[in-house]
C-alpha cells in the first residue's frame, strides 16, 4: 500500500456529449483509477490508466457470488470554474464499512480520496457545468479469485469510473410515481440492506419491473418481516413532511445511511424545521393521507439528489401528494443542498472539498 500512484495518461480523447444528452451513467471520461489486492500483498499498485475494459477469468467469484460493493459521489464545476467534491471522505468511509460486511480487506480512505482528486484533475474537462448536471464518481470492489468455492476470495481489484450526467430520473426535479411494493422484499435485519453492494439492487430488479410496467418509476420498500414499516426506495432514502413534521425511517441495519440523507437532516435542523428520524409505517402515511396531513414526500439520494414524489401506490389505492407538484420543503432542501455542492451558496458545514 505504499506504492506511488503510477498514472499512465490517454493518447486519445473522446468526443464529449452534449449536455442536455446525458441521462445517467452513459457516459464515461477517458480515465480511469485501478488498484490490485492478493492476500499476501495487500492492495498495491494503484494507477490511473486510460478507460478500458478488463479481462477477468470466468471462475472469478465476483460472477458466482456477488462478493462486490460500490458508491457514488458526485463532483460539481463551479460557476469559477473550481471543482467540488461533496463529503467524499463520507464515502470512503461507508465504501470500507461494506468491505467489511461483505468480507473484502479494507482499503486506505486517504490514499484512496487523494487518488481520485488526482483522477479527477486529469478529467477535469468532463465534469458539466450546465444546471443539473455534475460528474458521478462510481468505486467499487469486485472479487477476482478464479475459484468457484464459496468463501472470500484472496484477490481484488478496486476501480473508480466517472460519468458525467444529468438527471437521474427522466422527470428530473419533477415528483416521480412511487409504487409500495407488497410482495417482494428488499432485505432483512441482519442482510446486507446497510450495505452498497450489487445483490441488493440485483435483487430489487423484479420488483420494479412490476411496478414500472404500471406506470411506476421506482417501488417503496417496506421491511422484510412485518411489511409494515417504510425502508427505502428503490434508489434512495425517503422522507415523509406530516402536519408540519419531517419523518424518516431510522437507520436499523437493512437501510442504507444515505449520505444525502445524512446531509438532509443536518439541513432540516439548520433550517429550524422539525426532523425526526423514528420507524414509521405505511398505514400511518395512509392515515395522513386520509387525514389531510401527509404534506410532502420526497426521495434523496446522490443519484437522485432531492426527488419529490407525487403520488404513492399502496394496494391499489393512489394517494397524490401535494397535488403531483413539488412541496415547499423538497423545493427548498434541492436549492440549498445543489447551491452548497455546486458553490452558488456558502458553506457552513464544511462538506465541500
Ligand atoms: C447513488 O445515489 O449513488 C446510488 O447508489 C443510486 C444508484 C443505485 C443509481
Amino acid at each position: 500500500m505504499a506504492d506511488t500512484l503510477r498514472i499512465v495518461l490517454s493518447d486519445s480523447k473522446k468526443e464529449k456529449p452534449q449536455a442536455n444528452a446525458l441521462g445517467f451513467g452513459k457516459y464515461f471520461t477517458d480515465h480511469m483509477f485501478v488498484m490490485d489486492y492478493v492476500i499476501d500483498k495487500g492492495w498495491y499498485d494503484p494507477r490511473i490508466i486510460p478507460f478500458q475494459n478488463i479481462s477477468l477469468h470466468p471462475a472469478a467469484k465476483v460472477f458466482h457470488y456477488g462478493q462486490t460493493i460500490f458508491e457514488g459521489l458526485k463532483a460539481y464545476r463551479t460557476s469559477d470554474n473550481r471543482t467540488l467534491l461533496f463529503r467524499p471522505r463520507k464515502n470512503l468511509e461507508r465504501l470500507n464499512l461494506s468491505n467489511q460486511r461483505l468480507c473484502i480487506p479494507p482499503v486506505d480512505e486517504t490514499m484512496v480520496l487523494e487518488a481520485l482528486k488526482e483522477l479527477i484533475k486529469i478529467d477535469e474537462e468532463w465534469i458539466p457545468a450546465s444546471e443539473g448536471t455534475s460528474l458521478y464518481i462510481r468505486p467499487f470492489v469486485i472479487a477476482t479469485e478464479p475459484d468457484l468455492g464459496v468463501s472470500p476470495s484472496t484477490q481484488y481489484k478496486l476501480m473508480i469510473i466517472l460519468s458525467p450526467v444529468g438527471a437521474y430520473y427522466a422527470e428530473g426535479v419533477h415528483p416521480v410515481k412511487i409504487y409500495v411494493e407488497n410482495q417482494y422484499v428488499r432485505a432483512v435485519r441482519g442482510g446486507t440492506g446497510a450495505a452498497k453492494t450489487a445483490g441488493n439492487y440485483a435483487s430489487g430488479l423484479a420488483a420494479q419491473e412490476v411496478a414500472g410496467g404500471k406506470g411506476y418509476a421506482q417501488v417503496l420498500w417496506l421491511d422484510g418481516v412485518e411489511n409494515k414499516y417504510v425502508e427505502e426506495v428503490g434508489s434512495m432514502n425517503v422522507f415523509f413532511k406530516i402536519n408540519g413534521e419531517v419523518v424518516t425511517p431510522a437507520l436499523n441495519g437493512s437501510i442504507l445511511n444515505g449520505v444525502t440523507r445524512d446531509s438532509v437532516i443536518q439541513l432540516l435542523k439548520h433550517l429550524n424545521v422539525p426532523v425526526v428520524e423514528r420507524s414509521i409505517s405505511i398505514d400511518e402515511v395512509q392515515s395522513a393521507y386520509d387525514n389531510g396531513v401527509l404534506e410532502e414526500a420526497f426521495g434523496t439520494g446522490t443519484a437522485a439528489v432531492i426527488s419529490p414524489i407525487g403520488e404513492l401506490n399502496w394496494r391499489d389505492r393512489q394517494m397524490v401528494i401535494n397535488d403531483g407538484r413539488i412541496g415547499e420543503v423538497a423545493q427548498q432542501l434541492y436549492d440549498q443542498l445543489t447551491g452548497i455542492q455546486t458553490g452558488r451558496l456558502d458553506d457552513p458545514f464544511g462538506w465541500t472539498v
